[in-house]
């Protein structure tokens, strides 16, 4: 089974280019022609960061770009929350992010999580965002329910897939004040199940590492990608849209591997945040 992993689309009401020159509506539509040739795509994931300003109609455009490529290969298409999205305005579009859910979590809140079979690979889309708050965590509700679910294997074992990654590069403190803050409780919630792969986004770069039993996965976003040879503490935001091609199956499952779209504007700077505008960033959505 393959799952074409997309993250931080991040469109917008209007799908015109914002202030930077960043367009998530073209930068998604440029994706999706540039993967016209893929085949053997079971579903399309995008793990958060759906919108960029939580309006309906940004979900609406998604979803319906998304469908138009996923229908025709016979995939489903899924998504989670991220901290730019708005709980209320992605349920009222996408509902719990799965079309056929096997099992739901509605917390608090309008806090969703839910569980789809996909050719006996069992994918759990989970609500890590915290509201106003650029880094996630997630709730002991939606652990104890997780727990619940997992203890009963899945044929061809599980995926979990989430907006703020449970690790970071060490030094880059963005990372580490915006990832997810209670990793160590999802490694301890997963352990000895038959969770395998973690997918998220957030971090707009690809990222790998592990929790527990699991690889985790960072793919880059479809709206921009950051730059880490910029300075340490400061930001640079680049054009060129990505997904992650991964695939499931032996002998070499999970394998990774990254797509980069044919965007003339590739590695040109989006935008780029000074020591001070990063150190304001980090104080006002930071904990
Ligand atoms: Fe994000």
């Amino acid at each position: 089974m393959r799952i074409l992993h997309l993250s931080d689309t991040h469109l917008d009401r209007n799908g015109a280019p914002d202030a930077d020159g960043a367009d998530g509506t073209a930068a998604l539509r440029i994706l999706l022609d540039g993967l016209g040739h893929l085949d053997g795509i079971g579903a399309v994931l995008v793990t958060g960061d759906v919108a960029d300003d939580g309006s309906r109609e940004a979900y609406a455009r998604t979803h319906e770009l998304l469908t138009a490529y996923a229908g025709p290969r016979g995939a489903g298409v899924f998504y989670a929350v991220g901290n730019h999205d708005d709980r209320a305005a992605f349920a009222d579009v996408l509902g719990c992010g799965h079309a056929a859910p096997d099992a739901v979590y509605d917390g608090p809140g309008g806090e969703r999580a839910a569980a789809s079979t996909v050719g006996g690979h069992r994918l759990v889309t989970l609500d890590s965002l915290v509201p106003g708050k650029g880094y996630g965590h997630l709730s002991a509700g939606q652990l104890d329910w997780l727990r619940g679910l997992l203890a009963a294997p899945a044929p061809h074992g599980t995926v979990l897939a989430f907006h703020h990654p449970p690790l970071a590069l060490p030094g880059v403190e963005v990372q580490r004040v915006f990832g997810l803050h209670n990793a160590a409780e999802l490694a301890a919630a997963i352990d000895g199940t038959d969770v395998h792969l973690v997918l998220c986004g957030h971090f707009h770069l690809q990222l790998t590492g592990r929790l527990g039993p699991a690889t985790v996965w960072v793919t880059p976003g479809v709206v921009s990608r950051i730059d880490l040879t910029a300075a340490p503490g400061t930001e640079r935001a680049v054009h060129g849209p990505s997904a992650t091609l991964v695939d499931l199956a032996a002998p070499y499952g999970p394998l990774l591997h990254t797509l980069h779209a044919p965007d003339p504007r590739a590695g040109t700077t989006v935008y780029e945040a000074g020591a001070a505008e990063m150190s304001e960033v980090l104080a006002r959505l930071g904990p």
